[in-house]
This record gives structure tokens, C-alpha cells and sequence, in this order.
């Protein structure tokens, strides 16, 4: 990356492409696109997470190549057992074991579709924690709140960041070191071309940052603040380059390979 710091950049492609072929026609397009060897991609960590049903193909693909990109879950299954009478479920460990590295949590589209409450999206934080997936825990308001002004959106993170805070310090206790991401996606701008103004991304983000703070979290556990909604080629750039944000989840414009690899080497 030009940009003069390290920076974190996840693909969710949520429920894309339609076909085997096609995502790994844009992985492929990734790779072509963005030169590994290059000094200025060292400070890039890049993340793919694709459906999960494309996960082994991409993963064993991609590790045959050497090529330096880590995989996410979208979503993992609450059941805290690693395997059980759950149809349809994916657990945490399953990921894990397929080469995952971290499991997205809590993203706004869970939330809605299937009534994923904090508590929940608290639990499979920890999940992810004990099956070693590094989460990356997704919190926003809606257009409403987002419209009472600050002082409302402050409360609605503060909620969701609330518990997550708290089971990372349980956590601990139990481990040396712990790393994740929470990524302040304001649910008004994801996939609507929105997006939320510098100096309201750089305040929330810092406002994220001072609850970490004042959450007397032990030091050993480091947090790194994303934003996502609707980041694209054209505002990647301040996006990135705010002091308060260490990188973007990226959904529509991850799923076209040239655009989202120069998003990756700005
Ligand atoms: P978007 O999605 O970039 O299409 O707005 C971001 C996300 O939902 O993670």
C-alpha cells in the first residue's frame, strides 16, 4: 500500500458469485491484478471471506501458490460444541480446520435476517476466540439512529460493544494474547453507495477507541477498528488514511477483481 501504515482490507463477498468458476475467476483476478512481490503490498494483510462452500477449493488454491491472503468466515454456527446435531451449521473449529483465520461476527445482515441479538453475537465472539479464529465483530446503527445524531449512535455502539468487551476480558484470563477487529459498518450506508462522512468516521472511531479504553481491557489485547459501507475506489483513500481506522470491509466493490485490487494498492 502507498498509504503509509498498516492496513487490514476484507473482502466479504457475501452471498457471491453464483458459481464455483466465478469465484475463482475473481480470486484469480485478484492475484493478477495485485503484485505480492511489491514492497508497498508488505503492510497490506488481506482477508477473503467468501461463502463458505467455496472456502476449501480457494483455501487449497491459494496456499499451492503461496500466495499471501488469509480466509473468513461469514458467519459461524452458535452451537458451542465443535460438532453436533445442528443441520446446517458450520462451527467455529470447522473453519478453522478447513484454514480460516478469522470469522466475521455479528454483521448487520445477520443481525436482521436471522435475529442475531448481542447476546448471541457475544457468544459466537467467544466461539471464534476458543476455536482460534481471530473475530472480526461487526457494529452499526440504522438510519434512524443514525439520524437522532450522535449522542444516540454512541449508545447503540456502546450496547453492542458492550458485551463483546467483557467476554474478551473472560477470555483472557485463560490466554496470553488477543487479537480481533471490530468494524464500524453504519447500517444505512452498506451496499447503498452512502457512506458516512470523514470527520463522523474519524469521531466514531475514536469514540469506539476511548469504550476499549475506558473498558480496562488488559493490554495484551489488541483491537483494531475497521470501517465498512460502501467503500470503494473513489473514497478508499481518506477512508483509509484516517488516523483512527486501521483498514475496511469491503462487500460490492470486492466483487470486481481490478477495481478492489487497486482499492489494495492505493
Ligand atoms: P458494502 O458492504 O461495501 O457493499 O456496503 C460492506 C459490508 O456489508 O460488509
Amino acid at each position: 500500500m502507498l498509504l503509509n501504515k498498516d492496513l487490514t482490507i476484507v473482502a466479504n463477498w457475501k452471498m457471491h458469485p453464483n458459481s464455483y468458476i466465478q469465484a475463482k475467476n475473481l480470486i484469480d483476478s485478484y492475484i493478477q491484478h495485485l503484485n505480492f512481490n511489491n514492497i508497498n503490498l508488505l503492510n497490506l494483510n488481506l482477508i477473503i471471506a467468501p461463502p463458505a462452500i467455496y472456502l476449501q477449493s480457494l483455501i487449497t488454491d491459494t496456499l499451492k501458490n503461496n500466495i499471501n491472503i488469509s480466509f473468513s468466515a461469514q458467519n459461524i454456527s452458535c452451537a458451542t460444541s465443535a460438532i453436533g446435531a445442528y443441520t446446517g451449521e458450520v462451527s467455529a473449529s470447522m473453519f478453522k480446520d478447513l484454514g480460516c483465520k478469522y470469522a466475521i461476527i455479528g454483521h448487520s445482515e445477520c443481525r436482521k435476517h436471522d435475529q442475531e441479538t448481542d447476546q448471541l453475537i457475544a457468544k459466537k465472539f467467544l466461539i471464534a476466540l476458543q476455536a482460534a479464529l481471530i473475530p472480526i465483530v461487526c457494529i452499526g446503527e440504522d438510519k434512524t439512529q443514525f439520524e437522532q445524531g450522535n449522542s444516540v449512535i454512541k449508545l447503540v455502539l456502546a450496547k453492542q460493544l458492550k458485551l463483546i468487551l467483557q467476554q474478551a476480558n473472560n477470555f483472557f484470563v485463560n490466554t496470553k494474547n488477543i487479537e480481533f477487529f471490530i468494524a464500524y459498518e453504519p447500517i444505512w450506508s452498506i451496499g447503498t453507495g452512502l457512506y458516512a462522512d470523514l470527520s463522523h468516521i474519524n469521531q466514531i472511531a475514536a469514540y469506539i477507541r476511548e469504550q476499549i479504553n475506558n473498558s480496562k481491557l488488559n493490554s495484551n489485547i489488541k483491537i483494531k477498528i475497521l470501517y465498512g459501507g460502501s467503500v470503494n475506489i473513489t473514497n478508499a483513500k481518506n477512508i483509509l488514511e484516517s488516523s483512527n481506522i486501521d483498514g475496511a470491509l469491503i462487500g460490492g466493490s470486492s466483487l470486481d477483481g481490478p477495481g478492489f485490487a487497486k482499492i489494495c494498492q492505493l
